[in-house]
């Protein structure tokens, strides 16, 4: 194949392949690390029974990741406002449930789950 690729009077080919193969190995490798940064933050959540309260896509006692997502999105929230509003808690804004603070979460745990939130919560 390759040396098929390599006869003179076909260059465009053996071009073609590689970008092909680039493509695919880019490709290959965004997929396997997305959804690795998405399951590190779906353990956080875990680990820090934030679960407890939150879930993928219903309101529980807090509103759904979903839902935050929907929320913060495309707004100019950044991730490091969203991870200061996951540490310190707060009432009102979803309703008049409160959410208690939650110091214990180390502030680049709290930044990655808010990024992730504001990826969409995948
Ligand atoms: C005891 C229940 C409870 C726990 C535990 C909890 N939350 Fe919440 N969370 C809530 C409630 C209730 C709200 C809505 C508060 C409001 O209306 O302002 C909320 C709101 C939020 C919001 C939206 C904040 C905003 O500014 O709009 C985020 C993000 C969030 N929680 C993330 C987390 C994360 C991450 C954890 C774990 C580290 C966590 N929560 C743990 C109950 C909880």
């Amino acid at each position: 194949m390759n040396q098929y690729l390599k006869l003179p009077g076909v260059p465009h080919l053996a071009h073609r392949a590689m970008l092909a193969t680039l493509v695919l190995s880019l490709g290959t490798l965004a997929s396997a690390l997305w959804p690795a940064q998405a399951a590190a933050s779906q353990a956080l959540v875990q680990r820090y029974a934030c679960v407890g309260c939150h879930q993928a896509n219903a309101q529980v006692v807090g509103p759904s990741w979903k839902g935050i997502a929907q929320k913060y999105a495309g707004s100019d929230t950044t991730a490091e406002q969203l991870a200061a509003s996951i540490k310190a808690g707060g009432t009102g804004k979803w309703g008049p449930m409160p959410m208690p603070a939650q110091a214990q979460v180390p502030d680049a745990d709290a930044k990655s789950i808010a990024q992730w939130l504001l990826d969409g919560a995948h």
